[in-house]
């Protein structure tokens, strides 16, 4: 039977499985909540969106997704307070990126309403599966592939769209060790590094499973002609404070223009950090560890939120970052999970409530 929240249509699921789920113990993106939003782009056009249950899909072998990776997502949270009310950060941000991301792949761009209402009535339907928990949250996972088929190297004529949800807690355990890459790129001018594809982070799985037999967690990716600017890591952007000023390079084709990065930059200037945004080389960051002027490292993402690196790698050396009281990354991270929590004030108008 279904019914109805918002014209947007929803079939329950006849069984939950969230008594099997440990909510104090939540690691990253492993239990699927009951229910996921549905949507179909077919004869030139995308049908509306409904809840449907959380369950396998059914794709012919010739779908295009398996063949020239027409795939894209997004990554965001919705967080519960106090009051257990709930709160989506900055997800028109999202759905833009999506769209830009679709544009750059040949796939077609998804109306706003589909993506919100979607995720509104998704949300509603799987409440209890948010998190209460401080450091906990529903990590949300929009994506769009090509299910339409053939073997001919063109874009596909269907794609289907789905928001799946995980009830997770951080994406990172421990401490934090990065290699400054010098031989594999992730992205280069013109190509699709500015998009959210699912292709930019298969390539980046080789490279990294080099690092991390080296001991490494992640790699930080350096511009791909001459590997001396330091872009971003695998899963988020990267901020150095050198003495007082906080500094991240800046955007480009090669780079996710990530919602947390920019979130976090607006933020440093209403709290008078001095930051810059500026191609930093790998020359500089080395030279500021020997001489005492790096102060802190940190990658910020929506799953990894900011995430303090505790020493990098760079020509078979290691190099610690200072252990320092009042960093630049815990303020900036209370601030930011404060406004998206609902425990202080959003003069930015970042939260959104369900
Ligand atoms: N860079 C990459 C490659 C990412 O996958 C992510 C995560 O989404 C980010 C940066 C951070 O982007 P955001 O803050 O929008 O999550
Ligand atoms: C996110 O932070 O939402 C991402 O998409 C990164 C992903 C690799 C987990």
């Amino acid at each position: 039977m279904s019914t109805e929240i918002n014209n947007i249509e929803i079939q329950k699921a006849t069984t939950s499985k969230i008594s099997n789920v440990d909510f104090d113990n939540l690691s990253f993106g492993k239990v699927f909540s009951d229910h996921m939003l549905l949507g179909v782009y077919k004869e030139g056009k995308w049908q509306a969106p409904k809840v449907v249950p959380y369950e396998p899909i059914t794709l012919d072998p010739s779908a295009k997704i398996f063949h020239y990776g027409q795939s894209i997502f997004e990554g965001l949270k919705a967080y519960k307070d106090a009051n257990g009310d709930t709160f989506l950060f900055r997800p028109l941000d999202n759905w833009k990126r999506l769209n830009i991301s679709a544009k750059r792949l040949s796939i077609p761009e998804l109306p706003e309403e589909h993506f919100i209402e979607g995720l509104k009535a998704l949300l509603q339907v799987d409440d209890e599966w948010i998190p209460k928990k401080d450091g906990s949250s529903l990590y949300i996972r929009p994506f769009i592939f090509a299910s339409g088929n053939g073997f001919h190297a063109s874009p596909a004529d269907e794609y289907t769209f789905i928001i799946a949800t995980a009830p997770s807690g951080a994406y990172f355990s421990g401490q934090l060790k990065v290699l400054i890459e010098q031989t594999y790129s992730r992205s280069a001018n013109g190509g699709v590094g500015f998009a959210k594809a699912g292709g930019n982070y298969a390539g980046q799985f080789y490279p990294t499973q080099l690092a991390v037999e080296k001991g490494y967690q992640q790699v930080i990716w350096t511009d791909d002609t001459t590997h001396e600017y330091i872009e971003e890591a695998g899963a988020m952007n990267i901020f150095i404070r050198i003495n007082d000023t906080l500094i991240t390079g800046p955007t480009s084709d090669r780079i996710l223009d990530g919602i947390t990065r920019k979130s976090i930059l607006e933020i440093a200037k209403s709290e008078n950090i001095p930051f810059e945004v500026r191609k930093i080389s790998v020359t500089e960051v080395v030279e500021a560890s020997k001489n005492g002027s790096l102060k802190e490292m940190f990658g910020a993402g929506t799953a990894a939120v900011i995430s303090p690196i505790s020493a990098f790698g760079y020509k078979d050396t290691d190099y610690d970052l200072p252990k320092i009281a009042n960093s630049y990354g815990e303020r900036l991270k209370k601030r930011i999970t404060d406004i998206q929590t609902n425990k202080s004030d959003d003069s930015f108008g970042w939260r959104y409530k369900i």
